[in-house]
């Protein structure tokens, strides 16, 4: 029997005002779930419930808040396989993967458990005698939460795990087409215990969401916006903060570079192109883009690099394949757009487009799914949409350079800034790389996608608005920072004026 899931608001089912079926990637005809979506009306009630339950929750001492985090994470471990496999049947990513997604909870879980003894706040000395400065740090209120379904609960998790901790509520409304793995880990949070209303689930589409947090941010109800996906829809939900005065989390596509200096060990740098060309089908917001090889290795590592393309496993993601489907029908009907860039001038390593009985991969046929092939065209040049623009999906670019200044100047030219990547063994080229690269991210021999749960995660330019999710980082964006002064000198000191001053001898010369 196909699973109803709806919106849960304040511990109870939410009403809906239409279906959507979230379908099997792998195999199409299955339906994962119906899914009833919200009205803006509903989103906006959300909040105001949020708002509600937000007061108690911040009265909750931070080292309980912290316990109940621990339980997040121990039934997150504990159901972990069967999560993964639901996420793996929904949006096709491989199992592999998908468990490894699950873990990253658990992982943030762990560091953010901890974070409930310190949410360090400081003591200042101050400027006059007998008086007192501290910081505090408080939470922000509510957080609405809108997220893609390409990591449907890893990164949610990056958001949902520190604003809890630090005594918001929150309103996730993740992507329809990843619905009912966030419904399961909704249901995981709120067995931990979370009081309800607390936290919120809210499936909308993207029209009644915009249309129910424009009216929750003008009523008061949401104090920070948290939201991964496309640019396009950042700039969107940026402009719309910027009306109500708030800055909002944006964690936006990328143009990922990998730069492959001659020096470069060339096996280690073809093995980290195809995990980040082709993992997740080429659908993580952290999936290499263009490989920047210079001229003196070109031929060589194109070389290499087709045949692991070729030789690669796509296939059932329930299987151990390196590329499954791609997420949903609209992200393949996309795809065709960016495969319809290819100019004349380009060559085309491998096949291209849907994997079917006449354009198989290897024996693959890819019946039933929306398999694509991976695609790895070399020849672009800087001035192609291919270079320029993100290609969520299986396709990368290769191009070419003569020092490394030219390098980083090819890598930073789309003018996204996520993530980037250098295969070198001259740790001044690494180094150089770094200062010079635009991304917010670096990785040296090693992949662009697969950063770790607890160091800054996020992006510059096109890629966001320069907010760090993960770590220490992320508690910038879930609390506001409260200055106190307390003056017990039992009189009114002035700042700046009733200040003590020690005269020095300016003039003295040795
Ligand atoms: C994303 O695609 O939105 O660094 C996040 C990585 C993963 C997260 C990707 N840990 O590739």
């Amino acid at each position: 029997m196909t699973r109803q899931i709806v919106s849960v608001v304040g511990g109870k089912d939410a009403a809906s005002f239409t279906t959507y079926d979230s379908t099997n990637p792998a195999r199409t005809s299955e339906v994962v779930a119906r899914v009833g979506l919200a009205d803006a009306g509903t989103f906006a009630a959300a909040c105001r419930t949020a708002k509600e339950a937000q007061r108690e929750w911040a009265r909750t001492p931070a080292p309980v808040r912290g316990r109940v985090i621990a339980s997040i994470g121990r039934l997150v471990e504990a159901n972990a396989e069967s999560l993964a496999a639901l996420v793996t049947e929904e949006i096709g990513k491989p199992y592999a993967e998908a468990l490894g997604e699950v873990r990253e909870i658990v992982d943030t879980c762990d560091f953010f458990l901890g974070e409930g003894r310190r949410l360090y706040g400081q003591t200042v000395p101050s400027e006059m005698p007998d008086k007192n400065l501290f910081t505090f740090r408080n939470p922000v209120g509510v957080a609405a939460v809108i997220t893609a379904g390409n990591f449907p609960v890893a990164v949610p998790s990056w958001y949902l795990v520190p604003a809890l901790l630090c005594g918001n509520a929150v309103v996730w409304k993740p992507a329809e087409y990843a619905a009912a793995s966030a419904h399961a880990m909704y249901r995981l949070f709120a067995a931990s215990g979370l009081p309800e209303g607390v936290l919120n689930v809210v499936f909308a589409d993207g029209v009644q969401t915009f249309e129910g947090l424009d009216t929750a941010l003008e009523e008061g109800t949401v104090q920070k916006v948290g939201f991964t996906g496309s640019s396009e829809v950042g700039r969107k939900i940026g402009e719309l903060c910027g009306r109500h005065l708030q800055s909002p989390c944006l964690e936006l596509g990328g143009k990922n570079p990998m730069v492959v200096m001659p020096d470069a060990d060339l096996d280690l740098a073809v093995e980290g192109a195809l995990f980040a060309g082709f993992g997740t089908a080429g659908q993580r917001c952290t999936s290499l883009g263009t490989v920047i090889v210079h001229e003196s290795i070109h031929d060589a590592f194109v070389e290499r690099f087709a045949s692991a393309v070729e030789e690669s496993v796509v296939g059932d993601p329930a299987g151990g394949v390196l590329m499954g489907p791609l997420l949903d029908q609209k992200f393949a009907d996309r795809f065709e757009e960016f495969i319809g860039w290819i100019a004349d001038h380009h060559t085309v390593l491998g096949k291209v487009g849907k994997i079917t009985t006449s354009e198989p991969h290897g024996g693959f046929t890819g019946e039933g799914g929306i398999y694509y092939h991976p695609t790895v065209v070399d020849g672009v040049t800087p001035e192609d949409r291919l270079f320029l623009e993100e290609t969520f999906g299986p396709i990368v670019g290769v191009t070419t350079f003569r020092t490394l200044d030219e390098a980083i100047e090819l890598a930073n030219l789309p003018g996204y800034g996520l993530s980037s990547s250098i295969y070198t063994t001259d740790p001044r080229h690494a180094f150089r790389f770094r200062e010079g690269v635009s991304a917010g991210m670096v990785s040296v021999n090693n992949s662009t996608s697969g950063a770790e749960a607890h160091l800054p995660f996020g992006g510059n330019g096109k890629s966001g608005n320069g907010s760090r999710q993960s770590g220490m980082w992320v508690l910038d964006q879930f609390t506001r920072w409260q200055a106190m002064n307390w003056d017990h000198s039992g009189r009114l000191q002035k700042a700046q004026m009733d200040v003590a001053d020690i005269v020095p001898d300016l003039e003295f010369r040795l």
